[in-house]
């Protein structure tokens, strides 16, 4: 007995039928721009209904004239989740598990839907023409009412669905019902780690047409790099589906222009611009010219040897396509347009190509979030993110993964990004199964075809990706056929069809690219210098940026760098999915799974991004911004007498002539000299070699003046823009590096002894030290160092590390350390302050523990920080390489991670100077070797017991850590855990400070 029933379509319930992808929905085709009188927005503040489930939704919820906002509607806005707007039904995030249970196709009972009405009225100058809706998008399917017409079914929750609604309308007022259902039997192939949502999350818009017009314009633009000239393809098909035949009458002609895109915010309509080639004329064939050989209402205008400026992420130049249908008489009857850019993408030897060059790929993995809206985001915040992105290096996007927001492509053409445009097909709860399965072969086709043909005009679109986590089976290998044919301009992404196989060989048919995730450095490096195969290898995910984590990031682009046939990656993931919550007691936190009471949930598995929700850069965005810096210098191999430098331009097209360096010379951590740098002339892709003292253009002996008897010297140089950006204002720092000139022990050493005494008594207490210091070996467990809110994730297949269960059966958080290891100290009372020794034997059934330094609880009223060691930012022994030694002056840092955990540290750190608002200081000064140092407002154990922001209260103390060792940050959430380099061994460790007080 059917029991679920939509009016007029129930007895089918398609959304219960994995093979009905749609119903009455028009093909897709590339988002064609028309006049600004041709297009009617219906976003905005729509009629809502939520019922239980499809068998909810009666006659009257979809018949007749819009309700008002009466008891059982309430008003919603479109664009936006209903999960985000104050309904019964809220978020809930899982990650590989689906939110109900299986096998496919199998429902829950309950199953949120969505009534969405509105009443709308056509301008009258439409009469006469075609008119159609376009459903933005709709998680996750949708049934369109006109009139209280049935419309229309579509599917897929992250592409616009159109239908016709030209035959339903009549003049004055119109109504509309979308019914959003929240699960289908495609939920399962939108299995995505993320936050499951409702409703109508993107635009829907009326759209006029000519009954005739202009159906597709499908563009293939390319530059061929070896004559520097372009080719362009444009083929416009014509669309006679207003008609009543659906037949193009005879006569019609596509005129097709090309001029230079104008600069943006130029109206869009006419083109303008000098055409850099002369328009061409042609008519379109007639259905009964001859059916055998008749091709469609189809033509192709071509251009051959076009001197035209080639399109790169470096040099976005886009050109504009305008395309006019003309009628008989030779009037415009339709017009639209499509903005290009000529380039080229191929794989060989190895290499992934742009224009002939091979590119590196500095990228992160995007979705559409917002703490607010969800996955409803506007232009201005898809711009936010580009900003940010590039202020930091990020050059690449992968859209995890599904089509994101059409506004991104444009933004990327524009801007200058390369994108893998990812088809919206994840299974991953179902990895081997649906993908060889034959009821789910529809979606799969229609799916990424969809995503193609909407989105292949993009010039920043280098990679086609077939999905994510969906194994790999019979369905791709027809999507990937469908694609090739398609569009053979671009080559195909799919990790699955490599995982688990021989990179060399495995997947070809489905995949171009090597594209593994979280692989470990020595993987990836072998697969380099394996030198096998054809294909090159770029990380698809790498990185986990969960909570305090990207260690190592600098390694793996040692190896990058360095290993032929390796181009970078994608981190995961550019930012965290919070989302705004407002407690009953009116606190305010960006929620994570499962405090929506959402059940089953993945905790905060969906906060693993670089920024927050609300973009603020977590720390590690310093070390992503220097491992995709443009420019890299490093000492030269020394062949010569005098010191040399190796200044390397990792660009593909552009020398460096829009930077401008500068260097400084550090001795102890304070500026000595500073000027300009010298640079010779490096060409895109290459290094040149230069003298130290021509580089800094000093004579050597200058620069031997300034390092006579320093210890510590470090040279300072910085590339910095030269002129205002889309992105960032002249003076914004693109690269930096370090090079070490002299290595020594830090400045101050132990002065006079006057009194020793082995045992600490308080009243000797520093002034402004409250307690310690304490021997302290923990730390707030990091995401990294085991996923605490997700006991059930086993360290497994590099997700969740065992370190924090290993530490806790060891005591490590709970005992006194000094019952766990041989811990001997001293204290020696001088003239100008305390020096506190300490040797610390760390047994071997210890070995790899978070830390080994000393904690002190301090007067709270210690407001900033002065210190020379790495910084500014926090960093970490394995996420240090951006981080400068220097003298940095900053507040106390706020905990920058969603999940209370270890924050703050600063390495290498030779001295440091809190002090309070009224001028009184603590000064700590490492004796024999630099030490790793945090100053922040919660103790190790009070981190570890908080699961979330809101519920962590500062210490009564400032606490003070000081390490003579710090275990790396690794990025084992999801990933290789910290590398053997960056463990702490077992063994001995001895450390010693002075703690000296100035009065204010
Ligand atoms: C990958 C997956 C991502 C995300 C990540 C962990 O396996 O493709 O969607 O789940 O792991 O955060
Ligand atoms: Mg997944």
């Amino acid at each position: 007995m059917i029991t679920h029933v939509l009016p007029v379509i129930g007895p089918l319930r398609p959304w219960a039928d994995p093979t009905q992808v749609q119903i009455g929905r028009l093909p897709m085709s590339q988002p064609l721009p028309r006049g600004p009188g041709d297009t009617v927005p219906l976003d905005g503040v729509w009629s809502f209904r939520l019922a239980d489930s499809p068998s909810d939704v009666h006659g009257d919820d979809v018949h007749g004239p819009t309700p008002l906002a009466e008891e059982r509607w309430m008003p919603i806005v479109v664009p936006g989740n209903w999960t985000m707007q104050g309904t019964a039904d809220l978020p809930q995030y899982t990650n590989v598990q689906m939110p109900f249970s299986g096998p496919p196709p199998r429902l829950p009972d309950r199953n949120a839907t969505g009534i969405y009405r509105r009443a709308f009225s056509v301008p009258a100058d439409w009469t006469g023409h075609r008119v159609i809706l376009e459903v933005g998008g709709a998680e996750s399917v949708h049934a369109v009412y006109c009139n209280s017409h049935f419309v229309g079914y579509g599917t897929d929750s992250r592409l616009a669905s159109s239908y016709e609604l030209t035959d339903h309308l009549h003049a004055g007022q119109n109504h509309l019902a979308v019914v959003v259902i929240k699960f289908a039997a495609h939920s399962y192939v939108e299995d995505q780690d993320m936050w499951w949502m409702g409703g109508l999350h993107r635009s829907v818009v009326l759209r006029r047409r000519p009954r005739v017009s202009i159906g597709q314009v499908v563009v293939d633009a390319d530059w061929d790099p070896g004559t520097e000239l372009g080719a362009l393809e444009v083929r416009t098909v014509v669309d006679g589906g207003g008609t009543d035949s659906g037949a193009v009458p005879a006569g019609l002609v596509i005129r097709t222009t090309v001029t230079p895109t104008l600069p943006a915010g130029t109206p869009s309509l006419p083109a303008g611009g000098e055409a850099v080639a002369p328009p061409q004329e042609h008519v379109v064939p007639h259905q009964y010219d001859d059916p055998y050989v008749f091709t469609g209402f189809e033509v192709t205008a071509g251009w051959q040897d076009l001197d035209i400026q080639p399109w790169s992420a470096e040099r976005p130049t886009r050109y504009t396509v305008s395309v006019d249908l003309l009628d008989q008489d030779g009037a415009v009857v339709d017009r639209t347009q499509q903005h290009i850019g000529f380039r080229r993408v191929e794989v060989t030897n190895r290499q992934l190509l742009v224009n002939g060059q091979p590119i590196w790929i500095f990228g992160v993995n995007r979705h559409d979030h917002h703490p607010d809206r969800g996955s409803t985001v506007t232009e201005a915040d898809i711009r936010a993110d580009l900003e940010l992105m590039r202020r930091h290096n990020i050059t690449a996007v992968r859209t995890a993964h599904y089509p994101n927001a059409p506004t991104l492509y444009d933004l990327c053409d524009e801007l200058g990004f390369y994108v893998i445009d990812e088809a919206n097909i994840e299974s991953h709860n179902y990895n081997t199964s649906l993908c060889d399965d034959p009821s789910y072969r529809a979606t799969w086709l229609d799916r990424g075809a969809r995503m193609v043909t909407r989105d292949r005009n993009h010039p920043s679109i280098i990679l086609w990706s077939l999905g994510n986590e969906a194994g790999y089976g019979v369905n791709h290998d027809a999507l990937a056929g469908w694609i090739r044919r398609a569009d053979p301009s671009r080559p195909l992404h799919y990790e699955p069809a490599i995982l688990g196989a021989d990179w060399t060989t495995a997947g070809t048919h489905a995949t171009d690219i090597v594209c593994p995730m979280y692989a470990t450095i020595e993987a990836i490096r072998r697969y380099g210098e394996s030198a096998s195969g054809e294909r090159p290898l770029i990380l698809c995910e790498y990185s986990h940026a969960m909570g305090n984590s990207n260690g190592s990031l600098a390694d793996y682009w040692d190896v990058i760098t360095a290993t032929p046939g390796l181009q970078g990656g994608f981190i995961w993931e550019w930012k965290d999915h919070g989302l705004r919550q407002t407690l009953p007691d009116g606190t305010v936190r960006l929620a994570y799974g499962g405090q929506f009471g959402d059940d089953p949930h993945d905790a905060n598995f969906v906060a693993d991004g670089l920024v927050s929700a609300d973009l603020d850069p977590h720390p590690a965005m310093t070390e992503v911004a220097w491992v995709h810096r443009p420019v890299a210098v490093r000492p030269a191999e020394q062949s010569r007498e005098e010191p040399t430098v190796e200044i390397r331009n990792r660009r593909s097209f552009t020398d460096l002539a829009d930077l401008e360096g500068t260097w400084a010379l550090l001795v102890e951590g304070e500026q000595v000299a500073t000027g300009a740098l010298h640079p010779p002339w490096v060409a895109p892709r290459s290094t040149a070699v230069a003298s130290l003292s021509g580089l800094l253009g000093v004579s050597s002996e200058e620069l031997q003046g300034h390092l006579a008897g320093a210890r510590s010297a470090t040279l300072t140089v910085r590339w910095v823009t030269t002129t205002d950006s889309w992105f960032a204002d002249a003076g914004h720092a693109v690269a930096w590096d370090e090079l070490t000139l002299a290595e020594g022990r830090p400045a101050s050493e132990p002065l006079t002894v006057t009194q020793q005494r082995p045992e600490r008594a308080a009243e000797q207490l520093p002034e402004g030290v409250v307690d310690g210091p304490t021997l302290n070996l923990f730390r707030g467990p990091l995401d990294n160092d085991g996923l605490r809110l997700l006991p059930q994730l086993m360290p497994d297949e590099m997700v969740g590390s065992e370190a924090l269960g290993r530490w806790a059966s060891l005591g490590l958080d709970q005992a006194d350390p000094d019952t766990l290891v041989s811990h001997t100290a001293s204290t020696e009372v001088t003239d100008v302050g305390t020096i506190y020794r300490h040797a610390v034997e760390v047994p071997p059934q210890l070995a790899d523990p978070p830390r080994v330094g000393v904690l002190l609880a301090l007067d709270a009223r210690f407001s900033r920080m002065r210190w020379f060691g790495r910084g500014p930012g926090e960093n970490y022994p394995d996420r240090n390489r951006g981080s400068l030694l220097g003298v940095w002056e900053s507040p106390i840092d706020d905990l920058p991670y969603l999940v209370p955990q270890e924050y703050g540290l600063r390495t290498d750190t030779s001295w440091l100077e809190l002090m309070t608002d009224d001028g009184e200081v603590l000064r700590v000064d490492a004796i024999g070797r630099p030490l790793h140092v945090s100053a922040t407002r919660h103790r190790p154990e009070a981190l570890f017991a908080a699961p979330s922001q809101d519920v962590l209260e500062p210490d009564p103390n400032l606490i003070l850590c000081l390490d003579v060792a710090h275990r790396g940050v690794g990025t084992a959430s999801c990933g290789p855990d910290v590398l053997e380099a960056y463990r702490i061994p077992a063994g001995r460790y001895e450390f010693a400070y002075r703690i000296s007080g100035r009065p204010a």
